[in-house]
């Protein structure tokens, strides 16, 4: 059973742990198909609170939370007291007063869900800190792998694009290894941050030597918004070699399926005929995104705590 108060990271999950979410997910998920509405989380309330941009993490969060039978409060920090100075503490404990159950944060400084959680009386979910964690996104793909390939063991994952800045590439990496995959990344070397090699992945700068036999491409986007000074030439030298395309993907490893987080940069770090083409598992990784915040969330305040 998952008895923890907040979901901070996958770094401190067991690998019992991930595999009870999974589990759970799938229960979730044949609901979530079914279009069956829930009452794990009748009389709770969940907040997300974004302090960056979001169109899939916070609208699966609310989806997942009203198909579980909550009210939701949806904070839109361009909008809220925290344009007159609030500290984020104060909006924490402002939550908690509307007697809050779940609030959902994404930050861009890594740490602030922690200092959070350790602030409210709500269970805390990080939805991306800076570039640290996103582990709901990491679910989410590991529902996906586990649905198309039945078990996460002995996959080979391959993850190529903006590493340096990819919460999505080092929540991958601590859960992958808890359950038995093979992970590579691949990157220019100013996109490859010190030390990935101790979340134990192989790491390389040329595509063709990292995803030959791979069985998950996973594309990472280029976030040119956290980029201080430019990490690589141009855009068109970046996709020469390091791009998921279709010619790529036919000569090194036809029987990779592909996965993104998204957003997708089209034309930059993947191509349209990729997306869209019949390896793509990038809708899926959507949908199964509610599945997955379901789980959790009723771990965290639901039926299954
Ligand atoms: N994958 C992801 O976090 O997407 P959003 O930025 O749209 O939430």
């Amino acid at each position: 059973m998952l008895r923890k108060k907040d979901l901070l990271g996958l770094k401190d999950l067991s690998k019992e742990e991930l595999e009870r979410i999974l589990a759970h997910a799938a229960e979730m998920k044949s609901a979530f198909v079914a279009r069956e509405s829930l009452d794990n989380l009748k009389g709770k309330c969940v907040a997300t609170l974004f302090y960056e941009n979001s169109t899939r993490t916070k609208n699966s969060f609310e989806t997942a939370a009203r198909l579980l039978g909550a009210r939701t409060i949806s904070i839109s920090v361009a909008t809220s007291s925290v344009k007159k100075g609030e500290s984020l503490i104060d909006t924490g404990r402002t939550l908690d007063a509307l007697l809050t159950d779940v609030i959902v944060i994404r930050h861009s400084m890594a740490g602030t869900p922690a200092l959070l959680a350790k602030n409210v009386r709500a269970s805390v979910v990080n939805a991306g800190d800076g570039m640290n964690e996103h582990p709901t996104q990491s679910l989410l793909d590991l529902f996906t792998m586990k649905e198309k390939f039945g078990t996460i063991k002995g996959l080979k994952v391959v993850m190529v694009g903006d590493v340096r800045h990819s919460r999505v590439a080092r929540s991958n990496l601590w859960a992958l290894g808890k359950l038995g995959a093979e992970t590579a990344i691949v990157a220019p070397y100013t996109l490859i941050p010190k030390g990935i090699e101790e979340l134990g992945c192989e790491v390389y700068t040329d595509f063709e030597d990292a995803a030959a036999g791979a069985n998950v491409v996973m594309g990472l986007r280029i976030q040119l918004e956290r980029q201080k000074i430019g990490l690589f030439p141009s855009i068109s030298e970046y996709g020469e070699h390091f791009a998921v395309t279709e010619e790529k993907l036919a000569e090194i490893c036809p029987d990779a399926l592909v996965m993104h987080p998204g957003p997708v940069n089209r034309g930059v770090e993947i191509t349209s005929g990729v997306v869209d083409g019949e390896s793509s598992l990038i809708n899926e990784q959507v949908t199964n995104g509610v599945a997955v915040r379901m789980a959790v969330m009723d771990f965290l305040a639901g039926g299954e705590r």
